[in-house]
Protein backbone atom coordinates (compact mmCIF):
# COMPACT_ATOMS: atom_id res chain seq x y z
CA UNK A 1 0.00 0.00 0.00
CA UNK A 2 2.93 2.33 0.05
CA UNK A 3 4.91 4.04 -2.88
CA UNK A 4 3.89 2.62 -6.28
CA UNK A 5 7.56 1.14 -6.18
CA UNK A 6 6.94 -0.71 -2.95
CA UNK A 7 3.46 -2.99 -3.96
CA UNK A 8 2.45 -4.85 -6.63
CA UNK A 9 -1.11 -3.70 -6.62
CA UNK A 10 -2.05 -2.13 -3.54
CA UNK A 11 -5.00 -3.71 -3.22
CA UNK A 12 -5.56 -3.90 0.23
CA UNK A 13 -4.22 -2.95 3.38
CA UNK A 14 -1.93 -5.88 5.44
CA UNK A 15 -0.60 -4.33 8.14
CA UNK A 16 -0.51 -1.41 10.48
CA UNK A 17 1.72 0.71 8.59
CA UNK A 18 -0.35 0.23 5.58
CA UNK A 19 -3.05 2.19 7.35
CA UNK A 20 -0.66 4.88 8.41
CA UNK A 21 -0.37 5.34 4.57
CA UNK A 22 -3.77 5.54 4.15
CA UNK A 23 -4.17 7.58 7.13
CA UNK A 24 -2.30 9.93 5.47
CA UNK A 25 -3.80 10.39 2.60
CA UNK A 26 -7.05 10.74 3.87
CA UNK A 27 -6.42 13.28 7.10
CA UNK A 28 -5.65 16.90 6.55
CA UNK A 29 -1.73 17.14 7.34
CA UNK A 30 -2.42 18.97 10.92
CA UNK A 31 -4.18 16.05 12.00
CA UNK A 32 -1.87 13.41 10.56
CA UNK A 33 0.95 14.81 12.01
CA UNK A 34 -0.70 15.30 15.46
CA UNK A 35 -1.11 11.25 15.49
CA UNK A 36 2.58 10.66 14.09
CA UNK A 37 4.72 13.38 15.76
CA UNK A 38 5.87 13.16 18.76
CA UNK A 39 7.94 15.57 21.44
CA UNK A 40 10.78 17.25 20.88
CA UNK A 41 13.56 15.96 18.22
CA UNK A 42 11.58 12.24 18.57
CA UNK A 43 14.16 9.89 19.53
CA UNK A 44 12.07 8.24 22.13
CA UNK A 45 9.23 7.79 19.53
CA UNK A 46 11.79 6.57 17.28
CA UNK A 47 13.50 4.32 19.91
CA UNK A 48 10.03 3.13 20.70
CA UNK A 49 10.33 1.29 17.21
CA UNK A 50 14.13 0.72 16.57
CA UNK A 51 14.41 -0.80 19.92
CA UNK A 52 11.29 -3.54 19.03
CA UNK A 53 12.77 -4.18 15.89
CA UNK A 54 15.99 -4.78 17.51
CA UNK A 55 15.33 -7.80 19.38
CA UNK A 56 15.32 -11.30 17.62
CA UNK A 57 13.37 -14.03 18.17
CA UNK A 58 14.35 -17.62 19.00
CA UNK A 59 12.94 -19.89 16.61
CA UNK A 60 11.74 -23.69 18.05
CA UNK A 61 10.53 -25.95 16.14
CA UNK A 62 8.16 -29.50 16.22
CA UNK A 63 6.37 -28.25 19.76
CA UNK A 64 2.85 -28.84 19.38
CA UNK A 65 1.61 -25.44 18.64
CA UNK A 66 -2.32 -27.26 17.65
CA UNK A 67 -3.54 -25.61 20.92
CA UNK A 68 -2.64 -22.24 21.32
CA UNK A 69 -4.47 -20.16 23.94
CA UNK A 70 -4.62 -15.89 23.34
CA UNK A 71 -7.12 -15.17 25.91
CA UNK A 72 -6.19 -13.78 29.09
CA UNK A 73 -7.39 -11.42 31.97
CA UNK A 74 -6.02 -8.45 32.09
CA UNK A 75 -7.06 -6.43 35.21
CA UNK A 76 -9.74 -9.02 35.78
CA UNK A 77 -11.22 -8.64 32.56
CA UNK A 78 -11.52 -11.56 29.89
CA UNK A 79 -9.67 -10.48 26.81
CA UNK A 80 -9.33 -12.44 23.78
CA UNK A 81 -5.91 -11.69 23.05
CA UNK A 82 -3.76 -9.26 25.23
CA UNK A 83 -4.19 -5.99 23.31
CA UNK A 84 -5.75 -3.32 24.35
CA UNK A 85 -6.38 0.10 22.60
CA UNK A 86 -4.66 3.20 24.36
CA UNK A 87 -6.34 6.30 25.20
CA UNK A 88 -6.23 8.73 22.36
CA UNK A 89 -7.28 12.27 22.55
CA UNK A 90 -9.30 14.21 19.94
CA UNK A 91 -10.09 10.54 18.17
CA UNK A 92 -13.58 12.27 17.04
CA UNK A 93 -11.60 14.83 14.54
CA UNK A 94 -9.84 11.53 12.74
CA UNK A 95 -12.87 9.84 12.05
CA UNK A 96 -16.68 10.31 12.36
CA UNK A 97 -17.61 9.60 15.82
CA UNK A 98 -14.57 7.64 16.03
CA UNK A 99 -14.29 6.73 19.72
CA UNK A 100 -17.57 5.23 19.71
CA UNK A 101 -16.73 3.35 16.53
CA UNK A 102 -13.22 1.88 18.20
CA UNK A 103 -14.86 0.94 21.36
CA UNK A 104 -17.81 -1.56 19.02
CA UNK A 105 -14.48 -2.70 17.46
CA UNK A 106 -12.59 -3.57 20.69
CA UNK A 107 -15.75 -5.10 21.64
CA UNK A 108 -16.12 -7.36 18.09
CA UNK A 109 -12.87 -8.78 18.56
CA UNK A 110 -12.39 -9.15 22.50
CA UNK A 111 -10.29 -6.78 23.94
CA UNK A 112 -10.77 -3.37 25.75
CA UNK A 113 -10.96 -0.14 24.89
CA UNK A 114 -9.46 2.70 26.66
CA UNK A 115 -11.62 6.48 26.66
CA UNK A 116 -9.22 9.18 26.72
CA UNK A 117 -10.66 12.55 29.29
CA UNK A 118 -10.41 14.59 25.75
CA UNK A 119 -11.92 12.72 23.24
CA UNK A 120 -14.35 14.11 20.87
CA UNK A 121 -17.05 11.59 22.27
CA UNK A 122 -18.13 11.78 26.01
CA UNK A 123 -18.49 8.58 27.90
CA UNK A 124 -21.69 8.35 28.39
CA UNK A 125 -22.09 8.52 24.36
CA UNK A 126 -19.35 5.31 23.96
CA UNK A 127 -21.15 3.63 26.81
CA UNK A 128 -24.35 4.02 24.99
CA UNK A 129 -22.94 2.33 22.09
CA UNK A 130 -20.78 -0.03 22.96
CA UNK A 131 -21.68 -3.81 23.92
CA UNK A 132 -18.86 -4.05 26.72
CA UNK A 133 -17.30 -2.20 29.05
CA UNK A 134 -14.70 -0.11 28.88
CA UNK A 135 -11.39 1.88 30.92
CA UNK A 136 -11.48 5.16 31.33
CA UNK A 137 -8.08 7.46 31.55
CA UNK A 138 -7.83 10.55 33.80
CA UNK A 139 -5.47 13.15 34.10
CA UNK A 140 -5.08 14.88 37.62
CA UNK A 141 -7.08 18.10 37.07
CA UNK A 142 -5.91 21.20 38.77
CA UNK A 143 -9.98 21.27 39.28
CA UNK A 144 -10.69 18.23 41.61
CA UNK A 145 -14.08 19.24 41.84
CA UNK A 146 -14.21 18.15 37.77
CA UNK A 147 -12.06 15.06 38.01
CA UNK A 148 -14.18 13.48 41.07
CA UNK A 149 -17.23 14.21 38.17
CA UNK A 150 -15.73 12.32 36.13
CA UNK A 151 -14.49 9.45 37.65
CA UNK A 152 -18.13 9.33 39.10
CA UNK A 153 -19.61 9.89 35.25
CA UNK A 154 -17.67 6.86 34.83
CA UNK A 155 -18.41 4.70 37.29
CA UNK A 156 -22.08 5.44 36.02
CA UNK A 157 -21.33 3.92 32.67
CA UNK A 158 -19.86 0.91 33.74
CA UNK A 159 -16.11 1.84 33.39
CA UNK A 160 -14.31 -0.74 36.26
CA UNK A 161 -10.48 0.17 35.29
CA UNK A 162 -9.22 3.81 35.79
CA UNK A 163 -6.06 4.49 33.97
CA UNK A 164 -4.50 7.38 35.58
CA UNK A 165 -2.00 9.03 33.67
CA UNK A 166 1.10 10.58 35.36
CA UNK A 167 3.64 11.77 32.74
CA UNK A 168 2.00 15.02 31.52
CA UNK A 169 2.83 17.39 34.41
CA UNK A 170 3.98 19.07 31.93
CA UNK A 171 3.43 19.23 27.92
CA UNK A 172 6.00 17.91 25.96
CA UNK A 173 6.59 20.61 23.21
CA UNK A 174 5.16 19.07 19.73
CA UNK A 175 7.22 20.54 17.46
CA UNK A 176 5.19 19.75 14.11
CA UNK A 177 1.95 20.87 15.67
CA UNK A 178 3.96 24.29 16.51
CA UNK A 179 4.80 24.67 12.50
CA UNK A 180 1.52 22.83 11.82
CA UNK A 181 -0.21 26.40 13.64
CA UNK A 182 -2.33 23.90 15.71
CA UNK A 183 -1.32 25.90 18.92
CA UNK A 184 -3.13 28.94 17.55
CA UNK A 185 -1.99 32.37 17.33
CA UNK A 186 -1.61 32.53 13.58
CA UNK A 187 -2.14 35.40 11.62
CA UNK A 188 -4.33 35.65 8.68
CA UNK A 189 -2.07 33.90 6.00
CA UNK A 190 -1.33 31.22 7.99
CA UNK A 191 -5.11 30.60 9.35
CA UNK A 192 -6.06 30.62 5.49
CA UNK A 193 -3.23 28.03 4.89
CA UNK A 194 -4.77 25.50 8.12
CA UNK A 195 -7.76 26.05 6.41
CA UNK A 196 -6.90 25.31 3.20
CA UNK A 197 -5.01 22.00 4.32
CA UNK A 198 -8.67 21.01 5.87
CA UNK A 199 -10.19 21.54 2.48
CA UNK A 200 -7.72 20.18 0.13
CA UNK A 201 -9.08 16.52 2.05
CA UNK A 202 -12.68 16.25 0.65
CA UNK A 203 -13.23 12.72 2.25
CA UNK A 204 -12.43 13.75 5.44
CA UNK A 205 -14.49 17.04 5.13
CA UNK A 206 -17.19 15.07 4.25
CA UNK A 207 -17.02 12.34 7.18
CA UNK A 208 -15.33 14.47 9.87
CA UNK A 209 -15.86 18.33 9.48
CA UNK A 210 -19.09 18.29 8.26
CA UNK A 211 -20.74 14.33 9.27
CA UNK A 212 -18.91 14.52 12.63
CA UNK A 213 -20.46 17.16 14.72
CA UNK A 214 -20.53 17.70 17.22
CA UNK A 215 -16.70 18.53 17.62
CA UNK A 216 -16.58 19.44 21.60
CA UNK A 217 -14.92 17.25 24.08
CA UNK A 218 -17.43 15.30 25.11
CA UNK A 219 -16.15 14.93 28.59
CA UNK A 220 -15.27 18.36 29.01
CA UNK A 221 -18.63 20.11 28.06
CA UNK A 222 -20.20 21.25 31.43
CA UNK A 223 -16.21 22.65 32.11
CA UNK A 224 -16.14 24.89 28.65
CA UNK A 225 -20.02 25.93 28.05
CA UNK A 226 -20.83 27.07 25.20
CA UNK A 227 -17.68 25.68 23.11
CA UNK A 228 -17.96 24.43 19.94
CA UNK A 229 -14.50 23.58 18.59
CA UNK A 230 -11.80 22.04 19.79
CA UNK A 231 -9.98 24.83 20.22
CA UNK A 232 -12.48 26.50 22.47
CA UNK A 233 -11.67 23.59 24.47
CA UNK A 234 -7.96 23.95 24.37
CA UNK A 235 -7.30 26.66 27.22
CA UNK A 236 -8.98 25.06 29.74
CA UNK A 237 -7.60 21.63 28.99
CA UNK A 238 -3.88 23.61 28.81
CA UNK A 239 -4.75 24.97 32.06
CA UNK A 240 -5.53 21.74 33.97
CA UNK A 241 -2.66 19.93 33.48
CA UNK A 242 -1.15 19.87 36.99
CA UNK A 243 2.60 19.96 37.81
CA UNK A 244 2.78 19.76 41.47
CA UNK A 245 0.41 16.28 41.39
CA UNK A 246 2.39 13.54 43.68
CA UNK A 247 2.06 10.00 45.14
CA UNK A 248 -0.11 11.66 47.74
CA UNK A 249 -2.59 12.97 45.48
CA UNK A 250 -3.18 8.57 44.48
CA UNK A 251 -5.14 8.54 48.14
CA UNK A 252 -7.68 11.00 46.52
CA UNK A 253 -8.41 9.20 43.42
CA UNK A 254 -8.59 6.26 45.58
CA UNK A 255 -11.09 7.58 46.98
CA UNK A 256 -13.19 8.72 44.78
CA UNK A 257 -12.95 5.57 42.59
CA UNK A 258 -14.38 2.25 43.92
CA UNK A 259 -12.39 0.23 41.14
CA UNK A 260 -9.13 -1.01 39.73
CA UNK A 261 -6.73 1.65 39.53
CA UNK A 262 -3.83 1.61 36.67
CA UNK A 263 -0.73 4.38 36.57
CA UNK A 264 0.20 5.17 32.95
CA UNK A 265 3.63 7.04 32.13
CA UNK A 266 6.04 4.79 34.30
CA UNK A 267 9.68 3.99 33.07
CA UNK A 268 11.67 3.21 36.15
CA UNK A 269 11.68 0.38 38.36
CA UNK A 270 11.59 3.05 41.59
CA UNK A 271 8.37 4.38 40.72
CA UNK A 272 6.97 1.02 39.99
CA UNK A 273 7.61 0.00 43.02
CA UNK A 274 6.18 2.66 44.72
CA UNK A 275 3.30 2.16 42.41
CA UNK A 276 3.01 -1.26 43.83
CA UNK A 277 3.62 0.41 47.49
CA UNK A 278 0.58 2.44 46.94
CA UNK A 279 -1.47 -0.17 46.38
CA UNK A 280 -2.17 0.04 42.47
CA UNK A 281 -3.73 -2.50 40.50
CA UNK A 282 -1.78 -1.89 37.63
CA UNK A 283 0.94 0.17 35.48
CA UNK A 284 1.23 0.98 32.05
CA UNK A 285 4.90 0.78 31.31
CA UNK A 286 5.04 3.79 28.67
CA UNK A 287 6.67 7.20 27.61
CA UNK A 288 3.04 8.64 26.13
CA UNK A 289 4.51 7.65 22.85
CA UNK A 290 7.22 9.63 22.58
CA UNK A 291 5.05 12.75 23.01
CA UNK A 292 6.08 13.78 26.63
CA UNK A 293 10.08 13.98 27.61
CA UNK A 294 11.95 13.21 24.62
CA UNK A 295 15.84 11.32 25.28
CA UNK A 296 13.87 8.77 27.67
CA UNK A 297 13.99 5.12 27.24
CA UNK A 298 11.93 3.07 24.81
CA UNK A 299 9.58 1.30 26.89
CA UNK A 300 10.69 -2.00 25.71
CA UNK A 301 14.43 -1.11 26.93
CA UNK A 302 12.78 -0.31 30.19
CA UNK A 303 10.02 -3.18 30.81
CA UNK A 304 12.52 -6.29 31.82
CA UNK A 305 13.68 -4.02 34.88
CA UNK A 306 10.25 -3.05 35.82
CA UNK A 307 8.89 -6.55 35.42
CA UNK A 308 11.70 -7.80 37.61
CA UNK A 309 10.89 -4.95 39.99
CA UNK A 310 6.96 -5.53 40.74
CA UNK A 311 5.73 -7.94 38.24
CA UNK A 312 4.91 -10.76 40.89
CA UNK A 313 2.68 -7.82 42.57
CA UNK A 314 0.64 -5.95 39.70
CA UNK A 315 -0.43 -6.25 36.21
CA UNK A 316 2.41 -4.63 34.12
CA UNK A 317 1.18 -3.49 30.66
CA UNK A 318 3.23 -1.57 28.12
CA UNK A 319 2.79 0.73 25.29
CA UNK A 320 4.68 2.39 22.63
CA UNK A 321 5.81 1.26 19.13
CA UNK A 322 3.67 -1.80 19.04
CA UNK A 323 2.94 -2.20 15.45
CA UNK A 324 2.47 -6.05 15.02
CA UNK A 325 1.77 -8.85 16.51
CA UNK A 326 5.59 -9.94 16.74
CA UNK A 327 6.00 -7.07 18.49
CA UNK A 328 3.25 -8.25 20.85
CA UNK A 329 4.63 -11.46 21.60
CA UNK A 330 8.48 -9.55 22.30
CA UNK A 331 6.77 -7.46 25.37
CA UNK A 332 5.09 -10.87 26.34
CA UNK A 333 8.05 -13.04 26.55
CA UNK A 334 9.79 -10.05 28.54
CA UNK A 335 7.05 -10.10 30.85
CA UNK A 336 4.79 -7.56 30.17
CA UNK A 337 0.98 -9.24 30.65
CA UNK A 338 -0.58 -6.88 27.83
CA UNK A 339 0.08 -4.19 25.23
CA UNK A 340 -1.64 -1.40 24.24
CA UNK A 341 -1.55 -0.03 21.00
CA UNK A 342 -2.12 3.75 20.39
CA UNK A 343 -1.36 5.21 16.68
CA UNK A 344 -2.71 2.19 14.91
CA UNK A 345 -5.71 2.35 16.00
CA UNK A 346 -6.00 5.91 15.27
CA UNK A 347 -4.57 5.45 11.86
CA UNK A 348 -6.88 2.16 11.14
CA UNK A 349 -10.28 4.55 12.31
CA UNK A 350 -8.85 7.33 9.97
CA UNK A 351 -8.48 5.35 6.92
CA UNK A 352 -11.69 2.28 7.25
CA UNK A 353 -13.11 3.25 10.40
CA UNK A 354 -14.62 0.67 12.55
CA UNK A 355 -13.56 -2.19 9.98
CA UNK A 356 -10.25 -0.48 10.08
CA UNK A 357 -9.73 -1.32 13.54
CA UNK A 358 -11.35 -4.47 13.29
CA UNK A 359 -8.68 -5.27 10.19
CA UNK A 360 -5.54 -4.31 12.54
CA UNK A 361 -6.63 -6.52 15.19
CA UNK A 362 -7.00 -9.16 13.43
CA UNK A 363 -3.67 -8.78 11.77
CA UNK A 364 -2.16 -8.39 15.32
CA UNK A 365 -3.48 -11.71 16.43
CA UNK A 366 -2.80 -13.48 13.11
CA UNK A 367 0.95 -12.61 12.32
CA UNK A 368 2.41 -13.28 15.71
CA UNK A 369 2.25 -16.69 14.25
CA UNK A 370 2.26 -19.84 15.88
CA UNK A 371 5.75 -20.36 16.28
CA UNK A 372 6.12 -17.13 18.80
CA UNK A 373 2.81 -17.88 20.05
CA UNK A 374 3.95 -20.91 21.95
CA UNK A 375 7.26 -18.76 22.87
CA UNK A 376 4.75 -15.54 24.48
CA UNK A 377 1.64 -17.56 25.57
CA UNK A 378 -0.43 -15.30 28.04
CA UNK A 379 1.32 -16.08 31.51
CA UNK A 380 4.11 -17.77 30.62
CA UNK A 381 6.57 -15.43 30.60
CA UNK A 382 9.71 -16.35 33.31
CA UNK A 383 9.72 -14.22 35.63
CA UNK A 384 14.10 -14.27 36.00
CA UNK A 385 15.60 -13.04 33.42
CA UNK A 386 18.50 -16.32 33.06
CA UNK A 387 15.00 -18.23 32.22
CA UNK A 388 13.79 -16.22 29.94
CA UNK A 389 15.27 -18.48 27.03
CA UNK A 390 12.00 -17.64 24.70
CA UNK A 391 13.74 -14.91 23.66
CA UNK A 392 17.24 -13.80 22.81
CA UNK A 393 18.92 -11.02 21.44
CA UNK A 394 20.14 -12.11 18.05
CA UNK A 395 23.48 -10.19 16.94
CA UNK A 396 25.94 -8.27 19.26
CA UNK A 397 24.59 -5.18 17.46
CA UNK A 398 21.56 -5.57 19.19
CA UNK A 399 22.99 -6.08 22.53
CA UNK A 400 24.89 -2.96 21.83
CA UNK A 401 22.11 -0.75 20.63
CA UNK A 402 20.09 -1.35 23.98
CA UNK A 403 23.08 -1.14 26.38
CA UNK A 404 23.60 2.14 24.93
CA UNK A 405 20.25 3.33 25.97
CA UNK A 406 20.41 1.75 29.56
CA UNK A 407 24.06 3.36 29.69
CA UNK A 408 22.71 6.78 28.92
CA UNK A 409 20.14 6.80 31.52
CA UNK A 410 22.74 5.25 34.44
CA UNK A 411 24.99 8.15 33.15
CA UNK A 412 22.19 10.98 34.24
CA UNK A 413 23.83 11.47 37.42
CA UNK A 414 27.31 12.42 35.62
CA UNK A 415 26.37 14.76 33.28
CA UNK A 416 27.26 17.78 35.49
CA UNK A 417 30.70 16.63 34.63
CA UNK A 418 30.34 15.91 31.45
CA UNK A 419 29.25 19.36 31.05
CA UNK A 420 32.08 21.01 32.87
CA UNK A 421 34.01 18.75 30.79
CA UNK A 422 32.23 19.75 27.48
CA UNK A 423 32.80 23.45 28.25
CA UNK A 424 35.92 22.85 28.72
CA UNK A 425 36.39 21.40 24.99
CA UNK A 426 37.94 18.11 26.71
CA UNK A 427 35.99 15.64 25.37
CA UNK A 428 34.52 16.02 21.93
CA UNK A 429 34.42 12.42 21.20
CA UNK A 430 31.34 12.01 24.02
CA UNK A 431 30.02 15.53 22.09
CA UNK A 432 29.30 13.86 18.54
CA UNK A 433 27.57 10.18 20.00
CA UNK A 434 26.59 11.49 23.04
CA UNK A 435 23.17 14.05 22.22
CA UNK A 436 21.77 13.46 25.72
CA UNK A 437 24.97 14.98 27.11
CA UNK A 438 25.02 17.52 24.20
CA UNK A 439 20.89 18.58 25.18
CA UNK A 440 21.64 18.73 29.06
CA UNK A 441 23.83 21.61 28.03
CA UNK A 442 20.90 23.27 25.81
CA UNK A 443 22.83 22.91 22.75
CA UNK A 444 21.42 19.79 21.26
CA UNK A 445 22.20 20.41 17.27
CA UNK A 446 19.46 20.22 14.45
CA UNK A 447 20.94 17.67 12.78
CA UNK A 448 22.79 14.25 13.64
CA UNK A 449 26.26 14.82 15.14
CA UNK A 450 27.91 12.76 12.43
CA UNK A 451 26.82 14.98 10.19
CA UNK A 452 28.98 17.79 12.44
CA UNK A 453 31.75 15.07 13.51
CA UNK A 454 34.71 13.91 12.27
CA UNK A 455 32.33 10.48 11.07
CA UNK A 456 30.36 12.59 8.30
CA UNK A 457 30.03 10.58 5.24
CA UNK A 458 31.23 12.05 1.74
CA UNK A 459 27.50 12.12 1.14
CA UNK A 460 26.98 14.29 4.05
CA UNK A 461 29.48 16.43 3.08
CA UNK A 462 27.52 17.16 0.00
CA UNK A 463 24.59 17.76 1.89
CA UNK A 464 25.85 20.07 4.24
CA UNK A 465 26.09 23.36 1.61
CA UNK A 466 22.11 22.60 1.17
CA UNK A 467 21.70 23.20 5.20
CA UNK A 468 20.91 26.14 6.66
CA UNK A 469 23.71 27.77 8.28
CA UNK A 470 23.09 27.46 11.68
CA UNK A 471 22.56 23.42 11.19
CA UNK A 472 25.97 23.07 10.02
CA UNK A 473 27.18 25.73 12.58
CA UNK A 474 25.58 23.49 15.84
CA UNK A 475 24.11 26.71 16.82
CA UNK A 476 21.29 26.53 18.94
CA UNK A 477 18.04 26.80 17.21
CA UNK A 478 15.57 29.82 18.03
CA UNK A 479 12.69 29.27 20.42
CA UNK A 480 9.60 28.88 19.08
CA UNK A 481 7.50 31.52 18.37
CA UNK A 482 3.99 30.42 19.20
CA UNK A 483 2.88 28.23 22.20
CA UNK A 484 4.32 24.61 21.99
CA UNK A 485 1.90 23.19 24.31
CA UNK A 486 -1.14 20.71 22.59
CA UNK A 487 -4.32 18.87 23.92
CA UNK A 488 -3.12 15.70 24.83
C1 LIG B 1 -2.75 11.26 18.93
C2 LIG B 1 -2.48 10.74 20.31
C3 LIG B 1 -3.22 11.22 21.38
C4 LIG B 1 -2.99 10.71 22.65
N1 LIG B 1 -3.78 11.13 23.68
C5 LIG B 1 -3.62 10.58 24.91
C6 LIG B 1 -4.50 10.92 25.96
O1 LIG B 1 -5.43 11.70 25.80
N2 LIG B 1 -4.27 10.35 27.18
C7 LIG B 1 -3.24 9.47 27.39
O2 LIG B 1 -3.07 8.99 28.51
N3 LIG B 1 -2.41 9.11 26.40
C8 LIG B 1 -2.58 9.63 25.16
N4 LIG B 1 -1.77 9.25 24.15
C9 LIG B 1 -0.72 8.24 24.39
C10 LIG B 1 -1.28 6.84 24.14
O3 LIG B 1 -2.21 6.49 25.12
C11 LIG B 1 -0.18 5.77 24.15
O4 LIG B 1 0.57 5.89 25.34
C12 LIG B 1 0.76 5.87 22.97
O5 LIG B 1 0.05 6.25 21.81
C13 LIG B 1 1.43 4.52 22.73
O6 LIG B 1 2.33 4.58 21.68
P1 LIG B 1 1.98 4.15 20.18
O7 LIG B 1 1.18 5.27 19.60
O8 LIG B 1 3.32 4.01 19.55
O9 LIG B 1 1.20 2.86 20.23
C14 LIG B 1 -1.99 9.74 22.86
C15 LIG B 1 -1.25 9.26 21.78
C16 LIG B 1 -1.50 9.75 20.51
C17 LIG B 1 -0.70 9.20 19.36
Amino acid sequence: MLRRGDRPLGLAPASVRDYRELARRRLPRQLFDYIDGGAYEEQTLRANSDDLAAIGLRQRILRDVGDIQLATTVLGQELSMPVALAPVGLGGMFAQRAEVQAARAAAAKGVVFCESTVSICGIEEVAAASPEPFWYQLYVMRDRGYAEDLMARADAAGCRVLVLTVDLAVVGARYRDTRNGMSGGLNTWASLRKSLDLVGHPAWVRDVALGGRPHTFGNLEKAVPGGSTPESFKEWVDAQFDPTVTWDDLAWVRAHWPHRLVLKGILDPDDARAAADHGVEGIVVSNHGGRQLDDTPSTISALPAIVEAVGDRLDVLLDGGIRSGLDVVKALALGARACLIGRPWAWAVAARGQAGVEHILDVLRADGGPLQLEAARPGRAPKRPEQRHHLRLLARRDHRLLRRRVLRLRAQPLLPRHARRLEAGEDRRTTEREPSARSALGRRSPVPGPLLGRHTSSRSRLLLPLLPRRARSGAPRPAARLDPRPLA
